[in-house]
């Protein structure tokens, strides 16, 4: 039977790839994409699906139990995205991060309980763990998140599995790493830094640039979150990695390398307020149910510097609006590179 699915934040980044991917990969599907379309949210992103006959968008708010009731009523699969995001964002202004992050979990968890969902993937994310100094992080250290945006995280996540203990809600929790690839906000590296230096402007890079991530190339976490809606059990957590653990000083040259842009262009700026050192993720329960990462890092990362070379039309608009006011009002000094 085609499942119905409803996604949330899916006009953002891994929601927006992650519907194209369900919508191809099973063509008798439907989705429903609940999204507030704030800063992040972005059209766009689901331009060539928006008229396909087994997709629907509804512009609404986690938050709100009337839109959220109503849409829960017909599907099969709850797939939890929608969330604010920017680590930065959180520090300047955590309270939209609790209302969404936690507060929009629970109303989303709370409607669930009351209806006959088949699954709830709930997406948190390895910044919960907090900093890893050696080793990785398995499904049961400690979480220890660090700020605004990954405490709000953490909330989530154990809110959810709350939900499943006290009222069974079938909830499915997924941790994976720094996601990358085509469409994301030009707010996080990648692409800040990838269109930054096409633009022949600084790359600010935060510290000493020695910040380590663990990367993973966004269709692999498609792939891993369908993956787990089919093979995931019930109340467990799952970390999604690719062991792709590079600092940000390697993005920076590779980034740079790639467009055939000097060194040069890259400025250190004072580090952000309690930036982890390191994430670092022990994925080997995901690995033991037979999934793995398809993409290899190098190859992903060329054909996404060259996505965002090809699609100045996309993210030119997004560094125009609204991301272009905030950066100017926070970061000036910062963020200089950006006019
Ligand atoms: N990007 C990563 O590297 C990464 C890694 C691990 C986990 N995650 C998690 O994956 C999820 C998606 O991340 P992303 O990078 O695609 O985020 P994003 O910022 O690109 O997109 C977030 C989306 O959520 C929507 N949204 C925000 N508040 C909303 C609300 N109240 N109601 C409805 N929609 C709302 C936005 O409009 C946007 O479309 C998040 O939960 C994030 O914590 C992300």
């Amino acid at each position: 039977m085609a499942m119905k699915f409803l996604v949330t934040g899916g006009a953002g980044f891994i929601g927006s790839n992650f519907i194209k991917y369900i919508l191809n990969e099973y063509p008798g599907c439907k989705v429903i994409n609940l999204d507030k379309l704030t800063y992040a949210g972005n059209l766009d992103n689901l331009i060539g699906i928006s008229k396909n006959k087994n997709y629907k968008f509804v512009k609404g708010d986690i938050c709100d139990p009337v839109i959220v009731n109503r849409l829960i009523k017909d599907v099969d699969v709850v797939v939890h995205f929608a969330a604010e995001t920017h680590v930065d964002r959180s520090i300047s202004d955590a309270g939209t991060f609790i209302k969404t992050d936690v507060f929009g979990t629970f109303i989303l968890l709370n409607s669930a309980k009351n209806s006959n969902i088949k699954k709830f993937i709930h997406i948190s994310t390895d910044e919960v763990y907090g900093s890893i100094e050696d080793g990785s992080a398995d499904e049961d250290s400690p979480l220890k998140p660090t700020n605004p945006y990954s405490a709000s995280k953490a909330g989530a996540d154990r809110l959810a599995y709350s939900y499943f203990q006290t009222f069974r809600v079938p909830v499915i929790i997924t941790r994976s790493s720094n996601n990358f690839g085509p469409h994301q906000h030009v707010e996080k590296l990648i692409p800040l830094f990838t269109t930054n230096a096409i633009e022949n402007k600084k790359l600010p890079l935060y510290g000493d640039g020695l910040n380590k991530r663990d990367w993973l190339y966004v269709i692999d976490n498609c792939e891993a979150i369908d993956f787990l809606i089919n093979k995931g059990v019930e109340g467990q957590v799952y970390n999604i990695g690719a062991n792709n653990e590079k600092t940000n000083m390697h993005i920076s040259h590779t980034v740079l390398k790639e467009l055939g842009k000097p060194d040069s262009l890259i400025e250190f700026v004072k580090d952000r307020a309690s930036h982890d050192r390191r994430y670092a993720l022990n994925w080997e329960k995901i690995r033991k149910l037979g999934w793995r990462p398809k993409h290899d890092f190098d190859t992903a990362l060329k054909q996404t510097i060259k996505w965002y070379s090809e699609n100045r039309w996309w993210w030119s608009k997004v560094k125009k609006g609204k991301f272009k006011d905030y950066y100017q009002k926070q970061y000036v000094k910062r963020w200089q590179g950006i006019s």
